[in-house]
C-alpha cells in the first residue's frame, strides 16, 4: 500500500487513497444465506456456497495476481474505446507496467468494499461496490459511471462475469467434461446455468443448483443482449483482458436463447446511452446460486433499481455492524478501529470456517472441533443467548471414551462418522469444551446447564481410536446406546469429567499425556507412538483445578451433596494417588475403562459425593503439578529457565539447550502459566527466557519456537516448513494471544501487554504487514500478515481485552471489575473507556485515573453506577451482584482509580 489507510467511520470503515493494488490483498464478502466471496481490489477472487458449489472459479492466494477470468465490467466510450471499470484490462496492465496507474480510492467496511477509479484520459469516474444482500444467496455489484467531461458522452456498459458453476474439485478433475454438463439460457435480465449433473467426491449426481448472473440498469432497464458462453465473449482470438466481443462490436444473443455444453459466461450488454456532462448512470449486477427454480429471476427483480440496491446495502451494513455490539474508546482511534475488526473476525470464522478464503485452500469447509468451541468464546461476550444451545449441541459430539467426533456437520449438533475411518485423536480436543463452558458459567451464572442431559457420539471407533467396534453398523446410529438399546444420556458435568479424566489417564512413558495425532499445534503430527505433550498436560491440570472450583460452586448453589455419573466412570474417579502415580498404573485404569465401553454401555448410574470428588480432583492437579515442576524445567547455561513442552517419537525431551543452540517452544510456557503449573517465580523466569529467545519485535513479537535447525520428523511436519512460517517459528497470533491472556490472568500485566500490543502494532504497520485491518493467523519471517481474518486468535484477543485488560467479566453471573490497564494505555485525560454487553444489558464503562498512577500502584477508589456512588475504596477489584444491575437495559459505570 502506497499510503497508509485511514479510518472513516465508527464501525471500522476505512479508506485507502492512491491505492496501488497488492496482489494478495483480498476482502471477505458474505451473507447468512451461505454466500462466501473473496474480493480483490480489482474484483478478482471467487464466490461459493461450499466446496461443491462455486459460482466463480476457485482461487488460491498464489493465483490471485493472475485472476482475470472474474468479475469485470466494461464500458465502451463513444463507440471506440473499451475500458474496464474494475481495472482489469490489457490497457490497465500495460499502464501499470509503465508506472501510469489509474487514480483509485478504496473504501471498505464489514462485508462490503467499493473502489472509485478516475479514468483521466477518458474523463470518466467508475465507482464499483460489492456486498451480499441479506436474504438472498447472491453477491451484488453496484456500478456507477460518471461523465467527468464537459461534453455529452456515448456510453455502453457490458458486464463480464464468467460462471464456473460446479465443484472446486473439477478444477483439475474433469474441468472440460463438466462444462459439457452445462445447460445455459438467457432470461430477460441475465444468464442462468444449470448443469444437468454434478461430478464431485459424492459421485455423479443429478444437479439441482442453478448458477446465475443477472443485471439491470439503475432505472430498471433490462440488458439488451447477452454473451452466455466464454467462447462467444472472448472469441477465438481474444482474452478476458481484451475480449473479441467488444472489439468486433458483436451484438450477442437476445433473451430466451439456450446453449448446451459450454463454459458459461454472465456477460450482458446494456443499451447504449448518452451521458450528459457531469451526469451518471448506474448498473446492478447480481450473481448467485440457488436450488429454487424461480429465485434467480425473482431476485433480479428485487434488486433492479438503484433505490432497491441502495436500500439493500444499508440493510446489510446495519446487520453486520450490529453484530459487533462492543466498542472501545481508548484514546487511540486507530487501535479502536482495529479492535472493531478483531471483534468482527469471529463472525467471519463462523461463516467461512477455516476454508474459503484464498490462503485457506486446503480446507474443504466446516470447522474443526477446537475451533468450534473457541469461536464460542467471543459469542459469549457479544451475545451469550445463542451459546447455551450451541454448547449443549456440541457436547453430543463427545464419545464415551472421552475422544470426540472430528467431522462436524453443517447443522448444530450434527457430527458425522469418518467414512474412511481415519482415526486421528488430537490430544487437546477434550480440553476446550470446559474452557468455553467455564466462561459461559461465569458470564451467565447459568449453573443449571451442568445438569442438562446430552447424548454421546457413537461410531465404529473405540478405545480412544486404538480399536474398532465390530458390532457397530450404520443402523445402530450415531448415538451411544445402553445394553437395553436405549440412547444413553449423561449430564454436561458428566461429559466434562469424562473428557478430562480420560485425558488424565492417557500417559506416555515420562508420565506426561500422550501427544497422539497432535495437540493444538496440528503440525506436531509425527510422534503418535512415543510423543508426549507437557504443554497440554499443563492445560488439563488447569481444567482439573477449575472443575473442582466449579463443582464446589455447583454444590453451594444447588444445595446438592451428590451428583450422578455413569457407573463405568467409577474407576476413573474413585482412585487414590497410589493407583495413578505411575504412567503404567494410569494406562491400566484407562484400559479398564475404555474396555467397558467398546459397544454398548450398562446405562446404570452411581451417586458420587461432590466434596470427595472436589478433593480428589485437586489432589490429582497438585500431584501432577509437582511432577512437572521437578521433571520438566529446563535451563540454559546462564540459568534462564522454562518448561520442556514435548517428547518426540524417540521419547526424548524436545526443549533445552542442545549442540549449542536453544530449543524453546511457546506452547508449553503458555499452558504452564495458564494452568497454574508454573509458580510465580517460574512465570517470571519464563517471561525472561521468552524475551530472550522468542521475541522479535519486527515480526510481531513472540514466535512459536526457536529455529531447531533440524528436519525433526520424529515430531512433526512443522519442521518441514521454512523457519519463520506457520507453525515453525512464526509469530502465530493464536498462541501469542493465549500467552498474553495467561500472563494477564497471573498478574503479569506489563508482560501480557507486550505480547498483545506488539502483535497489534505489527498488524497496524501496514507497509510491512501488507494487510487490511484485523489480525492474521500469523506473521511470517518478514513480518507480513498471512491467513488474515480466519483465526481463533480473534476470539482470544477480544476476550483478553474485555475480561482481562478492562477486567469487565462475569463471575458466576455477577459482574466483576478488575482493571489491568497500564498507565500508557489511558488517554491524555487519564480515561480508558468502552461499551460492552453483559447479560443482555449494555454498559458504558469508563476508568478514570486522574493521578496518572501505574498499574500495581492504583486501586479502585470510587465506583459510580448510573450516576450514583456505588462503592468507595475497594482494593484492585470489585464484584457487583447481578441483583443490583437487573431490570435495566443500559448502565453507566465510572470507576475512579487512585
Ligand atoms: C489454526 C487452526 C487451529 C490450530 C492452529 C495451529 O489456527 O485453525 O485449529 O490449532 O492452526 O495448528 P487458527 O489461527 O486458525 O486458530
Amino acid at each position: 500500500m502506497k499510503n497508509d489507510m485511514q479510518f472513516t467511520g465508527k464501525n471500522g470503515e476505512f479508506q485507502i487513497r492512491h491505492m496501488v493494488e497488492k496482489t494478495q490483498l483480498n476482502f471477505p464478502v458474505a451473507n447468512e444465506e451461505g454466500i462466501k466471496s473473496s474480493v480483490t481490489q480489482t474484483f478478482g477472487g471467487d464466490c461459493k456456497l461450499d466446496q461443491n458449489h462455486f459460482l466463480l472459479e476457485p482461487v488460491s492466494i498464489e493465483n490471485l495476481h493472475n485472476n482475470r477470468s472474474t468479475r469485470n465490467v466494461w464500458c465502451t466510450i463513444n463507440r471506440k474505446e473499451h475500458v474496464s471499470l474494475t481495472g482489469v484490462s490489457a490497457q490497465a496492465e500495460y499502464a501499470h507496467f509503465l508506472g501510469k496507474e489509474e487514480e483509485v480510492t478504496f473504501d471498505a467496511g464489514f462485508m462490503w468494499q467499493e473502489t472509485k477509479r478516475e479514468l483521466k484520459e477518458q474523463k470518466i469516474e467508475a465507482a464499483v461496490r460489492i456486498f451480499a444482500p441479506l436474504g438472498v444467496p447472491a453477491e451484488l455489484m453496484q456500478v456507477r459511471v460518471t461523465n467527468k467531461s464537459d461534453m455529452d458522452m456515448c456510453v455502453r456498459v457490458t458486464s463480464a462475469i464468467p460462471i464456473y458453476g460446479r465443484s472446486a474439485d473439477n478444477l483439475r478433475d474433469h474441468r472440460h467434461v463438466t462444462s459439457l454438463l452445462h445447460r445455459i439460457r438467457t432470461t430477460g435480465r441475465g444468464v442462468i446455468c444449470k448443469p444437468v449433473l454434478s461430478f464431485d467426491e459424492r459421485g455423479h449426481q443429478k444437479n439441482h443448483m442453478i448458477y446465475f448472473e443477472m443485471g439491470s440498469q439503475g432505472d430498471g432497464t433490462k440488458p439488451e443482449s447477452f454473451f452466455p458462453t466464454v467462447e462467444s465473449f472472448i472469441g477465438e482470438t481474444g482474452t478476458f483482458l481484451a475480449p473479441d466481443a467488444l472489439k468486433n462490436k458483436e451484438k450477442g444473443c437476445p433473451a430466451g436463447c439456450t446453449v448446451d455444453g459450454k463454459e458459461a459466461m454472465g456477460a450482458m450488454a446494456f443499451p447504449e446511452i448518452t451521458l450528459a456532462a457531469g451526469a451518471h448512470v448506474d448498473y446492478i449486477l447480481l450473481g448467485g446460486m440457488t436450488e429454487d427454480p424461480k429465485l434467480a429471476e425473482q431476485a433480479a427483480e428485487m434488486f433492479c433499481t438503484t433505490k432497491q440496491a441502495d436500500a439493500a446495502f444499508e440493510q446489510a451494513k446495519n446487520y453486520w455492524n450490529g453484530l459487533v455490539n462492543i466498542s472501545f474508546e481508548t484514546g487511540n482511534p486507530k487501535e479502536d478501529s482495529y479492535l472493531k475488526w478483531i471483534c468482527f473476525q469471529p463472525v467471519l470464522r463462523r461463516i467461512y470456517g477455516c476454508s474459503f478464503l484464498p490462503y485457506h485452500d486446503y480446507g474443504r469447509g466446516g470447522r474443526g472441533w477446537r475451533d468450534l468451541w473457541q469461536d464460542c468464546l467471543s459469542l459469549l461476550i457479544l451475545d451469550p443467548k445463542e451459546v447455551r444451545s450451541m454448547i449443549l449441541n456440541s457436547f453430543a459430539g463427545v464419545r464415551f471414551d472421552g475422544t470426540n467426533a472430528t467431522i462436524i456437520g453443517d447443522k448444530p449438533g450434527e457430527f458425522v462418522a469418518d467414512r474412511n475411518n481415519i482415526t486421528r485423536v488430537w490430544m487437546d480436543h477434550a480440553y476446550w469444551p470446559f474452557v468455553t463452558t467455564k466462561l459461559y458459567l461465569n458470564q451467565t451464572g447459568d449453573l443449571d446447564i451442568l445438569d442438562q442431559k446430552v447424548a454421546y457420539f457413537k461410531d465404529p471407533q473405540a478405545k480412544r481410536g486404538t480399536a474398532g467396534d465390530a458390532e457397530w453398523t450404520p443402523a445402530y446410529g450415531m448415538r451411544q446406546k445402553d445394553v437395553n438399546g436405549n440412547i444413553y444420556e449423561g449430564t454436561v458435568l458428566e461429559h466434562l469429567l469424562l473428557q478430562n479424566l480420560c485425558a488424565f489417564y492417557e500417559a506416555g512413558e515420562h508420565g506426561m499425556m500422550r501427544l497422539r495425532g497432535a495437540d493444538w499445534n496440528d503440525a506436531l503430527d509425527m510422534a503418535a507412538e512415543k510423543g508426549e505433550s507437557v504443554a497440554f498436560t499443563c492445560a488439563y491440570i488447569g481444567n482439573l483445578r477449575d472443575l473442582a472450583d466449579t463443582l464446589e460452586k455447583y454444590e453451594a448453589a444447588s444445595g446438592k451433596k451428590e451428583i450422578t455419573l455413569a457407573k463405568e466412570m467409577e474407576i476413573l474417579i474413585r482412585q487414590d494417588r497410589t493407583s495413578y502415580d505411575s504412567a503404567e498404573k494410569r494406562n491400566v485404569v484407562l484400559n479398564n475403562y475404555v474396555s467397558q465401553c467398546v459397544h454398548n454401555i450398562s446405562g446404570e448410574q452411581i451417586s458420587v459425593d461432590i466434596s470427595t470428588l472436589v478433593q480428589n480432583l485437586r489432589e490429582r492437579a497438585d500431584w501432577y503439578t509437582g511432577l512437572i515442576r521437578t521433571q520438566e524445567w529446563v535451563t540454559d547455561e546462564n540459568g534462564n529457565g522454562w518448561f520442556n513442552g514435548y517428547y518426540d517419537n524417540h521419547g526424548r525431551p524436545v526443549e533445552g539447550k542442545r549442540d549449542n543452540h536453544v530449543r524453546m517452544m511457546l506452547t508449553g510456557q503458555v499452558f504452564s502459566v495458564m494452568g497454574n503449573v508454573a509458580d510465580d517465580a517460574q512465570t517470571a523466569a519464563i517471561t525472561k527466557s521468552a524475551d530472550l529467545y522468542l521475541y522479535k519485535k519486527e515480526v510481531g513479537g513472540y514466535r512459536l519456537n526457536t529455529d531447531f535447525k533440524e528436519e525433526k520428523f520424529d515430531l512433526g511436519r512443522m519442521f518441514g516448513f521454512a523457519y519463520g512460517e506457520k507453525e515453525n517459528g512464526a509469530v502465530f497470533s493464536h498462541m501469542t494471544v493465549m500467552y498474553a491472556n495467561a500472563l494477564y490472568q497471573r498478574g503479569f500485566v506489563k508482560e501480557g501487554y507486550r505480547a498483545l500490543y506488539t502483535l497489534l502494532e505489527q498488524a497496524m504497520n501496514t507497509p510491512v504487514s501488507l494487510m487490511y485491518p484485523g489480525i492474521p493467523e500469523y506473521f511470517d519471517a518478514d513480518g507480513k500478515g498471512k491467513y488474515p481474518y480466519l483465526t481463533g486468535a480473534a476470539s482470544w484477543y477480544m476476550m483478553t481485552m474485555v475480561t482481562q485488560i478492562f477486567g469487565f467479566r462475569g463471575e458466576w453471573g455477577d459482574l466483576v471489575l478488575e482493571p489491568k490497564i497500564l498507565l500508557r494505555q489511558f488517554d491524555e485525560s487519564g480515561n480508558y473507556s468502552a461499551q460492552f454487553p453483559f447479560r443482555g444489558q449494555t454498559y458504558a464503562v469508563v476508568y478514570q485515573n486522574p493521578q496518572k498512577k501505574e498499574y500495581g500502584d492504583y486501586q479502585i477508589t470510587e465506583v459510580w453506577l448510573d450516576g450514583q456512588r456505588y462503592a468507595g475504596e475497594t482494593n484492585t477489584g470489585i464484584c457487583i451482584p447481578f441483583a443490583v444491575l437487573e431490570g435495566k437495559e443500559n448502565h453507566t459505570l465510572r470507576i475512579v482509580l487512585g
